[in-house]
């Protein structure tokens, strides 16, 4: 089972930025994490990351095409991209939205999801073991 795992702006910053909120881990070290993660759970990940919604749009309309589940982390765009969500909606396979953070419990701006509502479910607020919890949400969704 392969997933594909999209990362979205600001997360190539990891360990430099608001590290009381997204830790102290850099994106690499959140790469090979999820990696582990992944191949604890017998599953192959793609994971990418992009400070561009076109390409985060390529990404998804890849997904759709070759039938991949998906687990995204919009980032900013989590709060105002109807661009991502539409693409999301394109994606048969499972979805799920996760967040390092939990943006319930920070800015009001931070607490509209416009993708919620077009994925299976949304894990926020465990750091990088939200990762590790999509990745189990989503072998159990596929299977
Ligand atoms: C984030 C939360 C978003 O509000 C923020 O814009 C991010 C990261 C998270 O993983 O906690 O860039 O998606």
């Amino acid at each position: 089972m392969k997933v594909l795992v999209l990362n979205g702006p600001n997360l190539d910053m990891l360990g430099k930025r608001e590290t009381n909120f997204y830790g102290s881990k850099s994106y690499e070290e959140l790469k090979k994490l999820i990696e582990e993660f992944a191949s604890d759970l017998g599953i192959e990940v793609e994971i990418k990351q992009s400070n561009d919604e076109a390409t985060m749009i390529a990404w998804l309309h890849d997904a759709a095409k070759l039938n991949l589940p998906v687990i995204i982390n919009p980032a900013a765009f989590t709060h105002y991209s109807y661009a991502i969500r539409d693409a999301i909606v394109m994606v048969e396979s499972a979805k799920i939205e996760v967040h390092l953070s939990n943006p319930l419990s920070r800015e009001e701006f931070r607490h509209t999801s416009v993708v919620s509502g077009v994925v299976d479910g949304t894990i926020s607020g465990f750091g990088v073991n939200s990762y590790r919890l999509a990745l189990e949400a989503i072998r159990d969704l596929v299977k």
